[in-house]
């Protein structure tokens, strides 16, 4: 709520009063893991359990031939292959529209592109897009339920969701497959470290949104370039610990992060210093007093953030993570199109109202 003291100082400072979204996120939508309760990751985790053994022909049946988009505006490995064999998996037809082999290439609008592919039967669309907040905006222009694939420096929903997977399967399998509830207690007394470029990070947005709801308590780590003082306002359970030591030496998972070259234009920063302080070795591993798993959403530079030993050693979940992507990702495709099935009246494909 506004308050009459913050109105005043923003019209001191002429700021725009904060917008209000003006639209209700589609009931299945995956936009943020703040719209999701612990109830419904709950839920998530057991469908991704129950679809992943279920017989690959029941499964295929399950949407036959309904039809989904995957927009891609941003290089993607995994979580592109795992999306779209998820919905392959449920028996739904896929379509790819990449940035650098389509119409968006000579002018064509994110809008226009969403509109395009509902108008050729698409039913849900999974977005990954540089602009932190595209998927709301999809969501808007076509009301049809989108799956945040990554946006910007903002969120990555489903791979918070997988990486709890893979942390729960070897701390607490009954929470994992969801058999038991999650609580604000699951992961009390668990601390994980978060490491290296997070200013960039829409892996750690997600997860710093998501762990400390279970109990986690998370330490960012990483030079000041990369790493803001304010991360830590992010929400509760969140501390900065600049040394890198002190903190993988307090944790019982560490999430290593890529730089993200990409997205470093204007800051200074010195791979061989950050490599000093920050990269994860063998050694520094084996000190570690409580034996932590090592996370990495991937692309994994070896030699840049860890060595090539810490990324094929046995403590390294990398590909684990990797693996839970795809189960992850079915109960979310099944989330979307139960929602679109438990609406009283389907989308249309050309008679609505665009919106400006
Ligand atoms: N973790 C992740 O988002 O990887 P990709 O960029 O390969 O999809």
């Amino acid at each position: 709520m506004t308050t009459p003291a913050a109105t005043s100082a923003r019209r001191k400072l002429s700021l725009p009063a904060a917008p209000t979204l003006p639209f209700p996120h589609h009931p299945g939508s995956s936009l943020s893991v703040t719209h999701f309760s612990l109830d419904e990751i709950t839920h998530l985790l057991y469908r991704a359990h129950v679809l992943e053994r279920e017989n690959p022909l029941m499964r295929n049946n399950r949407f036959a031939k309904r039809r989904l988009g995957l927009l891609f505006y941003e290089a993607s490995t995994r979580t592109r292959t795992s999306f779209e064999l998820a919905a392959k998996s449920l028996g739904i037809d896929t379509t790819l529209i990449s940035n650098l082999s389509s119409s968006i290439e000579k002018g064509e609008s994110l809008k226009d592109t969403g509109l395009t592919l509902r108008a050729i039967g698409c039913e849900a669309i999974i977005l990954r897009h540089n602009s932190s907040g595209a998927p709301w905006l999809l969501e808007h222009f076509t009301d049809l339920p989108i799956l945040n694939a990554g946006d910007g420096q903002h969120e990555h929903p489903s791979q918070a969701f997988l990486d709890l997977r893979t942390i729960l399967s070897r701390i607490s399998p009954d929470h994992s497959i969801g058999e038991s509830d999650l609580t604000s207690e699951t992961l009390k007394g668990f601390t994980i470290s978060i490491v290296g470029d997070i200013l960039h990070s829409r892996v750690a947005r997600s997860n710093m949104l998501l762990l400390p709801r279970l109990g986690a308590e998370v330490i960012l780590t990483g030079p000041p370039e990369l790493l803001p003082a304010l991360a830590t306002t992010m929400g509760p359970g969140i501390t900065i610990e600049r040394d890198f030591l002190t903190a993988i030496s307090r944790s019982n998972t560490i999430m290593m992060l890529r730089v993200q070259s990409e997205r470093l234009a204007g800051l200074d920063l010195d791979l061989n210093e950050y490599k000093a302080n920050y990269q994860l070795t063998a050694e520094r591993l084996a000190a570690c007093p409580h034996s932590p798993f090592v996370l990495h959403p991937g692309p994994i530079i070896r030699g840049l953030e860890l060595t090539a030993d810490v990324a094929d050693c046995p403590q390294a979940l990398i590909l684990e993570q990797v693996h839970n992507g795809l189960p992850i990702r079915m109960a979310l495709v099944e989330r979307a199109f139960a929602a679109l099935d438990a609406l009283e009246s389907p989308p249309m494909l050309f008679t609505r109202e665009h919106r400006s």
